[in-house]
């Protein structure tokens, strides 16, 4: 019920950044049966973060590609709000789309193709890109050309602007890519991807999707609590209290400008567009 009654999405509840940064746990499933549980480390210190390198981020995907839609795409998923955000936030996208940390393509059915002119989807995991590939053949989408979609094996960190050279795409996406790659690494994927797509005067914006320290005080404690155990303990990695509106503003030093921000699950979720300046 109370998990239920939290997978509304909400705006006007923005709490301000402050300290915080730690760890995750196993997402969707084990976070909505938490959640539902209630808090009952609501008042423990935050533990540290932790995060995966690009190196550990593929061989650790790779091992969960086969299994990763059931746990991260399932009921649970829709129950917390999640499936709806990625549909209300995506089907934003257009022109030359850039997908960073795009996995299995969960977020492919959720695009408007009709307003794609192409769709680049990157990932460090050899083996979440493959399983992207296959949805995207069952998908049997008629488009004007084989060069519609691509898939890119590269590292999101460090990667972009020298493969796609500055200003190559009208709408960067990402979704619960960031999480994994700890503050550091978001935080230059953040500039790389800020630096990649157009302008605002050119049409060009960011859309991001992720997890986030909730607006909720008692939930965002128990967060802080849990986030590192819950990264190793079946998290894949994703620390899931980081403050990614911080992050945004601390990383591209005011260039990438928040137009717009949702929240999900009491804001245990966000879905932020932005733009360029
Ligand atoms: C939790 S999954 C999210 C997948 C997908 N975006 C979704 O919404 O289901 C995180 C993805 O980020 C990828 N990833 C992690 N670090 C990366 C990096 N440095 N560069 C590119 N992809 C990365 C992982 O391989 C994984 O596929």
């Amino acid at each position: 019920m109370m998990a239920m009654a939290m997978a509304s999405k909400s705006s006007d509840m923005i709490e301000s950044p402050s300290e915080r940064h730690s760890g995750d746990i196993s997402r969707r499933k084990i976070l909505s049966q938490s959640v539902t549980a209630g808090g009952i480390f609501l008042f423990c210190l935050p533990s540290p973060a932790t995060a995966l390198s690009a190196s550990e981020a593929s061989k650790a995907y790779d091992s969960y590609a086969s299994n990763y839609d059931s746990l991260d795409g399932g009921s649970a998923s829709t129950m917390l709000g999640i499936d709806q955000a990625r549909t209300d936030l995506f089907k934003q996208a257009k022109g030359k789309v850039l997908e960073i940390g795009a996995g299995t393509g969960l977020n492919l059915g959720k695009y408007d193709l009709s307003k794609i002119e192409s769709l680049t989807l990157l990932d460090i995991s050899p083996g979440m890109l493959s399983m992207a590939e296959q949805r995207w053949k069952n998908m049997t989408i008629a488009t004007s050309s084989e060069s519609f979609i691509s898939f890119v094996q590269a590292d999101a960190t460090s990667e972009l602007v020298s493969k796609f050279g500055a200003l190559s795409f009208d709408t960067v996406v990402d979704s619960f890519s960031l999480c994994t790659m700890g503050n550091d690494g978001a935080e230059k994927c953040l500039s790389q991807l800020s630096q990649v797509v157009k302008s605002k005067e050119q049409g060009g914006q960011v859309l991001l999707l992720e997890n986030s320290r909730s607006s909720n005080p008692f939930l965002a404690r128990y967060q802080d609590a849990t986030s590192s155990a819950a990264a190793e303990m079946g998290g894949k990695g994703c620390v899931y209290n980081q403050d990614v509106e911080f992050m945004i503003q601390q990383s591209t030093k005011g260039n990438l400008v928040i137009e717009s921000q949702e929240q999900y699950a009491a804001g245990l979720f966000r879905a932020f567009r932005c733009t360029v300046w």
